[in-house]
């Protein structure tokens, strides 16, 4: 198993907000095409932050780790906070990942992207 950091792996073990929003505003599921991981994103938008977020996932630890803390991350965020935010960012809260595991965080951004699709980020903050 390749070196994750503790915090990947207290996500992995524990992940958080594990589940998935009943009505909720925004739904998304992505694979990654190379190793057939998945990731599914449930979002309650209220206000234009997000308000709520749950993730279900199949695949590697690194890839639950990374959805369980883009729900952290998303928890609060404006639309416009949450489509700016990149794998990158992801990966640097989990503390790092493994360089033969960057390419897990990426399915976070693709189902933040996918999810929040239909809802252009707004131009002037929501008052
Ligand atoms: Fe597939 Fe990690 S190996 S997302």
């Amino acid at each position: 198993m390749p070196a994750y950091s503790e915090i990947v792996l207290d996500h992995f073990q524990n992940p958080r907000n594990l589940g998935e929003i009943e009505n909720a505003d925004a739904v998304a599921e992505v694979e990654n095409p190379v190793c057939g991981d998945r990731a599914r994103l449930s979002l309650r938008l209220s206000g234009g932050r997000i308000a709520e977020a749950r993730f279900l996932a199949e695949g590697c630890p690194a890839a639950i780790a990374a959805a369980s803390m883009t729900t952290v991350l998303l928890t609060g965020m404006t639309v416009g906070e949450a489509l700016a935010l990149r794998d990158t960012d992801v990966a640097q809260a989990l503390g790092g990942l493994p360089p033969n595991k960057v390419h897990c965080s990426v399915l976070a951004e693709e189902v933040i992207q996918a999810a929040l699709a239909g809802y252009p980020a707004p131009v002037t903050a929501v008052p």
